[in-house]
């Protein structure tokens, strides 16, 4: 099928190179130019495990091309997909101007049928906005519809090839026919794609990601009481995640969720909510929790130093906001740093992604490590914020010798309690006895 994408950040990049994948004819474009010229040139913009391969393999066979030229893109497309920005405004609703601005620019354009997919992150009703847009321009028909994406970074690629279903808002037969057929290689394996009317698919994203952020943050709750009570969460995450009701998934307690997804997310559909006169307050609740969690290993801290940590130095592991990214946006690892500088301490970091980003926020206020162990030298403490795979078997014979003292705060629980019992090392974690 003959595709565009308008919009080559993450979620149009992996869209578009996915699609091209199984055969597709994509044209991707975007306004800025030097991003596209790099494009051209075979250099792709952004970190994403897997992604790589399948961009150079779907430039070379020319199954993927990149362009400032929206026309040509849109006189090429059957289907229109827009995957562009929705930041929050000042009154943290999702401002609409890049879409409605897009749908602006299609319809001045279009002379035919097209299918126009939005797979932004999009307030209820915005379907609706894009069509008035179309009708107040073009008598050309056209089929607006919702597509949200539910693509983890990491593992996106994966999440577009074999995605768990596939939502589609629209009540129009032909574009169903369309997207079933366009969809139709990625679910063989029998996953669903799930038709719905516009709004229920807008409002679908908003409660997927709020329901994970609610997990994340019933858990953190639990952990947090299990200490007080001298109970193990790991057990518990074990004893309740074999109920099939609940998963096993998405019950990893930790230092807060953070991400461009998740926060911005709860936030959006508790204002939309509250538009609405309705009082969200299960959610409400959990960006209150989640902005506590992310300092928790600063309270832990400041418990075990009395609440004096001015002249201490803390080597830190870990700073985008999960593994495999360099993205630290809204990362736990931020708030935690800056809540220790303020009370006097001194910190060095290693991240193996997010270095250079935190470096642009922090500049010479912290100091930044060659790799894990050069980090820890004359530390009084560890402390761990994101679980990459190269902190969880470490040589503690090294660590020793360059920690000041044998303290780990673990955020992410990388550690067996018993080893680092036999281990002599002073290990607080979340959740768990000490
Ligand atoms: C999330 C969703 O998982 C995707 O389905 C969605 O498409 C995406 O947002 C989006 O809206 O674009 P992402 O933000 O990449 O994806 O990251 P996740 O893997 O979901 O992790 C989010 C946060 O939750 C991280 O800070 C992670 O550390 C935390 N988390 C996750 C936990 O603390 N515990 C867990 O058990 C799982």
């Amino acid at each position: 099928m003959k595709i565009a994408v308008i919009g080559t950040g993450y979620v149009g990049l992996v869209t578009g190179t996915c699609l091209a994948e199984t055969g597709n004819d994509v044209i991707c474009v975007d306004i800025n130019i030097q991003k596209i010229e790099k494009m051209q040139q075979g250099e792709l913009p952004i970190y994403e495990p897997g992604l790589e391969l399948l961009f150079h393999r779907n430039i070379l066979q020319k199954r993927i091309q990149f362009t400032t030229d929206l026309s040509a893109a849109v006189h090429h497309a059957e289907i229109i997909f827009m995957a562009l920005p929705t930041p929050p405004g000042a009154d943290g609703a999702a401002d609409l101007s890049y879409i409605l601005g897009a749908a602006k620019d299609i319809a001045l354009l279009i002379t035919g049928y097209k299918v126009i997919v939005n797979k932004s992150t999009v307030p209820v009703g915005t379907a609706d906005k894009v069509k008035a847009v179309f009708e107040s321009i073009t008598t050309v028909d056209v089929d607006v519809i919702s597509n949200p994406e539910f693509l983890r970074e990491g593992v996106a690629v994966e999440d577009f090839m074999k995605p768990d279903r596939v939502v589609i808002g629209t009540t129009s037969e032909r574009a169903k026919k369309i997207m079933s057929a366009l969809y139709a290689p990625y679910v063989r394996q029998g996953n669903p794609v799930i038709f719905m009317d516009e709004r229920s698919a807008e409002l679908t994203k908003y409660a997927a990601n709020s329901f994970l952020a609610t997990k994340i943050t019933f858990m953190n709750e639990i952990a947090n009481l299990c200490e007080l009570v001298g109970a193990d969460v790991d057990a518990i995450r074990r004893g309740i995640g074999t109920d099939e009701r609940i998963g096993k998934r998405f019950l990893f307690p930790g230092i807060g969720y953070g991400g461009s997804c998740f926060p911005k997310d709860v936030q959006a559909l508790v204002k939309s909510a509250d538009e609405h006169a309705y009082n969200f307050e299960i959610l409400k609740s959990v960006i209150t929790i989640n902005e506590k969690q992310k300092v928790i290993l600063a309270d832990k801290l400041l418990n075990f130093y009395k609440n004096d940590i001015s002249g201490k130095h803390f080597a830190l592991w870990g700073l985008s906001f999960k593994p495999e990214t360099d993205d630290i946006r809204e990362a736990p690892a931020l708030y935690l740093i800056e809540t220790l500088l303020k009370k006097g301490a001194s910190i060095s970091v290693f991240d193996p992604e997010g270095q250079e980003n935190v470096r642009a926020i922090f500049n010479d206020r912290i100091s930044y490590a060659e790799n894990q162990y050069a980090v820890l030298e004359g530390a009084d403490a560890l402390l761990i914020a994101t679980e990459w795979s190269l902190f969880r078997n470490p040589d503690f014979e090294k660590m020793e010798d360059l920690l000041k003292e044998k303290v780990i705060f673990d955020g992410r629980n990388l550690f067996e309690l018993e080893k680092m019992a036999e281990l002599g090392y002073y290990y607080n974690s979340i959740g768990r006895k000490l």
